[in-house]
């Protein structure tokens, strides 16, 4: 069988857990494909520097000669597909970025898949699989008693980001039922842990609780959230990967569904016992409710049985362990966040924030 997997956005948040996790079990190299954007960071693959098992090529998905290129050099067993635009509120601001590369991005990516398994003996084409990494806001917004989401609940999505994500899992599928290749997709609910980008709720709330700036909540701060610690969302992909039904979405989630008003509590009772304010106050008197973004899903909830059915997967984290685990991390590594807090994260910040109302 062939010895190396390509994994697409492996420098951002989730897809550099998800490489450094790989290489920390499995000898199989890592090609990885990230054309780094603004989310992507080297430093998140700093501990894989010297290590000839990981090969970083900076590069798009839409460049179908590159992706070419890899797929007949390195004669991956499979691709695990990342890489995409994945902030909602950018989405909002300036969806092109989106379109072209969650939906376009895919399409070339897929086609270049495509014509490379089509070329491969009937084992190792046996053994392929395109695995593309989704989310749960494909499915919409719950209402406070609706059922958590199943695989077999219908597209609804409400933004410009899930709009686009759910056109790239309708690609994807189309593939399989069309031409045959063995695809697999995995939806799954909010991550969290080490390396997530500090514009996404929680990193921005550490950030700012230990910056003395504000901590922004949206609108009422009642919207409903199901959070993961990205090390188990990494083993329900490697999960999905290796035993998942060629052609099957798999919802991956935490079983852990909390206000965002409640998560901010949770992370400044946190700070307050790890790094008190000088004060001798919370942090949580630093929070401001402000404008809502535009068109916010109310809740989203995974029913996650099918990956535990099927494949005997559960997530190893509660919310307390991974979240005590995340803040000591951000506390941990200050550079990081100060580094990944360039110019252009100001100018995201002053975008953003700048005309909501407090
Ligand atoms: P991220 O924004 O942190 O990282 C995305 C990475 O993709 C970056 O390294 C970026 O440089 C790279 N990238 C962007 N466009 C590219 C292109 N055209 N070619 C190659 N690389 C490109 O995102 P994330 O939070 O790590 O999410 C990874 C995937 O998981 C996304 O597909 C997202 O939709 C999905 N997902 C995320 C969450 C979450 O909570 N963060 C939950 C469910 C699913
Ligand atoms: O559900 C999975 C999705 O989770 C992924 O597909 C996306 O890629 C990922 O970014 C995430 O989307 P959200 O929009 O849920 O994540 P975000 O961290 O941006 O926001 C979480 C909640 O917190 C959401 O209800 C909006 C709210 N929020 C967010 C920010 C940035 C605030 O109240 N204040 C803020 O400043």
């Amino acid at each position: 069988m062939n010895k190396a997997i390509i994994v697409t956005g492996g420098a951002g948040f989730i897809g550099s857990n998800f490489v450094n996790e790989w290489l920390a079990q499995s000898d199989v190299q890592v090609i990885n494909l990230d054309c780094l954007t603004y989310a992507g960071n080297m430093e998140n693959l700093s501990a894989l520097k010297e290590d000839p098992r990981h090969v970083f090529v900076k590069g798009g998905i839409g460049d179908s000669a590159l992706v070419s290129r890899l797929l007949n050099q390195y004669q991956p067993y499979a691709v695990i597909n990342f890489a995409a635009e994945s902030h909602v509120d950018r989405s909002i601001h300036a969806p092109e970025d989106f379109i072209q590369t969650n939906i376009v991005g895919t399409f070339r990516l897929l086609e270049a898949a495509r014509i490379y398994w089509n070329g491969l003996s009937s084992e190792d084409k046996a053994n392929f699989r395109f695995l593309h990494v989704s989310t749960d806001e494909v499915y919409g917004s719950l209402k406070k008693d609706d059922p958590a989401f199943a695989e077999t609940n219908r597209y609804e999505p409400n933004s410009p980001y899930s709009a686009s994500k759910a056109a790239s899992d309708h690609l994807v599928r189309a593939y399989h039922h069309t031409y045959g290749l063995p695809v697999l997709t995995t939806n799954c609910s909010n991550n969290y842990g080490p390396y997530h980008f500090p514009e996404k709720l929680i990193p921005l709330i550490i950030a700012n609780a230990l910056a003395d700036k504000g901590l922004p909540v949206y609108g009422d701060g009642q919207q409903i959230r199901d959070w993961l610690y990205v090390a188990d969302h990494c083993s329900g992909i490697r999960c999905v990967l290796e035993a998942g039904r060629i052609g099957e979405t798999y919802n991956i989630g935490g079983w852990n569904e909390m206000a965002n008003i409640d998560i901010v509590h949770t992370v400044c009772a946190l700070l307050d016992e790890a790094r008190p304010r000088q004060d001798g106050k919370s942090y949580r008197e630093q929070i401001v409710f402000v404008t809502d973004r535009p068109g916010h899903d109310r809740r989203y909830a995974i029913d996650a049985s099918k990956i535990e059915k099927e494949l005997g997967w559960r997530p190893a984290e509660t919310f307390a362990t991974g979240i005590r685990k995340t803040v000591q991390w951000y506390l941990a590594n200050p550079e990081w966040v100060a580094n990944v807090q360039s110019g252009a994260y100001r100018d995201w910040v002053e975008t953003n924030y700048a005309g909501r109302n407090q």
